[in-house]
């Protein structure tokens, strides 16, 4: 039989299954039946993607089926077999939507179904940077439950994401394999469909990231092509609708890895045999020229960024240390040359071996660095990369910074033989890979010992966190001579350019001003670039001619200018992986924002997700913006429309978490108390209405300021 033959067969059958399942929901519900996922503004993600038409009721759905019927065409031409992936993929699709119907939850743990849009993006910063190597697609049970976690772990182990479908998700459940989304290891669901949930991700993270806009067939192939580093990986026997999936997959450039051995012939790069398991890996990284990062850490467990989310509870742990209770710190602490004894590690104190299971303990550790370009202004960027260190290890969990971290070791990772003195290590090779630029050399002291705790806590450490956050606090826009681009995400968003400065940390969170210095100090030529800021156009809309140039340049040409301080004129442009987003509210005046954990409604009448399609994709459109969590206390958050007053709403959790600097910052500007207070939140208000009679009654400044527009 010809592969072409399989491909269409495949594709027929997971046709008619579709047809079957959409005619069957009109029987019970009609055609005026909603359709949707949970938490996406993108349903149905791949079909929207592909054809430019939003699927919401079965109507919708019964004519996307006629559409899908009308690309099946039967040449044996390379042409037709795409398309009939294609098509297999979107039938696929309508099948899984009908699962959904009415609110269901058809997943139940360990199969999760489809990804919201809140993870998609929370991926966006990862995949970019590279900590995610790759996205891998595994299909089928392996020939053994051993050679199924092995290949997994493997894939975990180099950061990647691994999405299963189908006999290897009972095969991990059978060997109490942690899976979630959390570990990077998505159990999909058990059915072929079911993979229509992976190509979703990919439709969306090319129109979220990629500005690739819906039913733009070529750009959408392109971007996933050249953009989105996923793979399969599919185990034998490969029914038919599995190998039509797999047609599918290679047209949009992920090619597949199987060890069934019926199918001929390979195609390089796109189609490969591969009759050994333990070679898929490597085989697969190869086809997809996906690089890893190699971190060799001499440690008894691995250590992953895979291993980054992962939670160990009460039940698991050996021991903790918890800076909440007793005496902890973390600190960098700039020496002398010859202070330091590279690589030297010291634990002053017990280890954990004579520390009694389930106790609560002291643990501080220094981290001596010294370096001719090192300066005190990295110390903290450093420093808080220790969080991402310790957690990626595999069996710890770290929260907190400073003297309030907290650090849980596994049971699991004890026995293995893991050690205090192996933080130590974890912390010298990350801090030696990542900062070699501007360390030399590093030594780290770990004490336990809880007098000397105390002692480096507050004789070393307060005092050093004291003073650099009265640097902080004079370090503002005005106060600086440079900002900073930061183009990072372009490797997702090709025109986004993000305009770093003191008062406005990047979209993602993750890069303030510090960061993005000493980026550009470890690599002058990398993504951070300074900007200077001689040519004032517009103070109050902080609008610079540099400012202009440069995002015209790093954007190579897509956009002409940008302000730093509005959200209506010329606002900054998101690429997708913003913390927040913010809306303006007609009603009252003001802004709405959400975060991307919150999966309510807003009193826009839209979720978080919807709100997030507003804007996106390096594309500016004012009333709409993307930004970090710590911009809202920020004095220049919107300060051309008014500035923080004009907060009107957020999320009860988003408001507890900036609440201390939002009310020192409008004490300060306006001179109001507890400003939180008059801000609604969904125990409050889902809609306009309410939300202006609960801002009336507490004296809300945004109903006295001027409509935005
Ligand atoms: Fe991406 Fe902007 Fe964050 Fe840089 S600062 S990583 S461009 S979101
Ligand atoms: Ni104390
Ligand atoms: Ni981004």
């Amino acid at each position: 039989v010809l592969l072409f033959d399989i491909v269409f067969n495949g594709n027929d059958s997971m046709y008619a299954e579709a047809e079957q399942a959409v005619n069957e929901a009109i029987a019970k519900y009609g055609e005026d039946k909603a359709v949707g996922f949970p938490d996406t503004a993108y349903t149905l993600a791949c079909y929207y993607a592909e054809t430019g038409t939003k699927i919401t009721n079965l109507k919708e759905a019964k004519e996307a089926l006629t559409y899908i019927k009308s690309i099946m065409t039967r040449e044996r031409r390379l042409h037709d077999g795409f398309m009939s992936g294609v098509a297999t993929a979107l039938s696929a699709e309508l099948i899984e939507a009908m699962k959904y119907i009415d609110g269901a939850q058809p997943y139940e743990a360990p199969y999760l179904g489809h990804m919201t849009d809140a993870q998609i993006r929370e991926l966006g910063v990862p995949l970019v940077t590279g900590d995610i190597p790759g996205i891998a697609v595994i299909i089928n049970a392996a020939p053994t439950v051993e050679e199924a976690c092995a290949l997994v772990k493997s894939y975990q182990s180099q950061g990647n994401f691994v999405c299963l479908v189908g006999g290897i998700i009972e095969q991990l459940k059978e060997a109490n394999y942690k899976t979630g989304f959390n570990v990077r290891v998505f159990p999909i669901g058990e059915n072929i469909s079911s993979v229509c949930h992976a190509v979703s991700a990919a439709c969306r993270t090319a129109m979220i990231f990629g500005n690739i806009q819906p039913g733009d067939k070529k750009g959408l192939q392109e971007y996933t092509f050249n953009r989105f580093r996923a793979f399969v990986n599919a185990f034998a026997p490969l029914d038919e609708k599995t190998v039509a999936c797999g047609a599918g997959a290679i047209y949009y450039g992920f090619p597949v890895v199987t060890n069934d051995m019926d199918y001929t012939p390979s195609v390089p790069k796109s189609l490969i045999k591969q009759p050994k398991v333990e070679e898929f890996n490597a085989t697969s990284l190869e086809a997809r020229d996906i690089k890893i990062k190699i971190t060799n850490v001499d440690i008894p467990v691995a250590f992953a960024s895979a291993f980054e989310g992962e939670i160990i509870r009460r039940g698991d742990m050996q021991v903790e240390f918890d800076g909440s209770r007793v005496d902890c710190a973390e600190l960098v602490h700039t020496c002398e040359m010859t202070e330091i004894e590279d690589h030297k590690i010291t634990v002053v104190g017990p280890e954990v071996d004579d520390m009694e299971l389930g106790s609560k303990n002291s643990i501080a550790y220094v981290v001596k660095v010294a370096g001719k370009n090192m300066q005190p202004d990295f110390e903290p960027v450093i420093e808080r990369k220790f969080h991402n260190y310790i957690n990626c290890i595999e069996g710890v969990y770290h929260t907190g910074q400073r003297d309030m971290q907290r650090i849980r070791i596994s049971k699991d990772a004890f026995a293995a033989g893991f050690k205090i003195k192996h933080i130590g290590e974890v912390l010298y090779s990350q801090v030696k890979n990542e900062f070699d630029a501007v360390v030399d050399k590093c030594e780290v002291v770990i004490y336990t010992d809880p007098a000397e705790c105390t002692r480096i806590r507050h004789e070393v450490a307060i005092p050093i966190f004291n003073k650099r956050d009265d640097r902080l606090a004079t370090l503002t826009d005005e106060s600086v001579d440079v900002y900073y681009s930061c183009i990072l995400c372009q490797a997702f968003s090709p025109s986004h350019v993000c305009v770093v400065t003191p008062e406005r940390l990047g979209l993602c969170g993750a890069v303030s001003w510090l960061d993005a210095k000493a980026t550009h100090q470890l690599d002058p030529n990398g993504p951070c670039q300074e900007i200077t800021k001689e040519r004032v156009i517009d103070e109050e809309l902080g609008a610079y001619e540099d400012v202009n140039e440069a995002v015209q340049k790093y954007s190579q040409g897509a956009l002409e200018k940008v302000t730093l301080y509005s959200i209506m004129q010329d606002p900054m442009t998101s690429c997708g992986c913003f913390e927040c987003i913010c809306g303006i509210e007609p009603f009252s005046n003001g802004v709405v924002i959400a975060n991307r954990e919150y999966a309510g409604m807003t009193p826009l009448g839209m979720t978080f997700p919807e709100m997030a399609s507003m804007t996106g994709g390096g594309v500016q459109t004012p009333g709409f913006m993307g930004h970090g969590k710590h911009f809202i206390g920020s004095k220049k958050f919107m300060k051309a429309e008014g500035g923080i007053e004009r907060i009107v709403w957020m999320p009860k959790e988003l408001k507890e978490f900036v609440a201390d600097r939002l009310n020192a910052t409008a004490k300060e500007l306006y001179g109001i108390d507890n400003f939180t207070d008059m801000i609604g939140d969904e125990t409050v208000a889902e809609d306009p209405e309410t939300l202006v009679a609960f801002l009336t009654e507490k004296g809300h400044p945004a109903l006295g300021l001027e409509p935005m527009m």
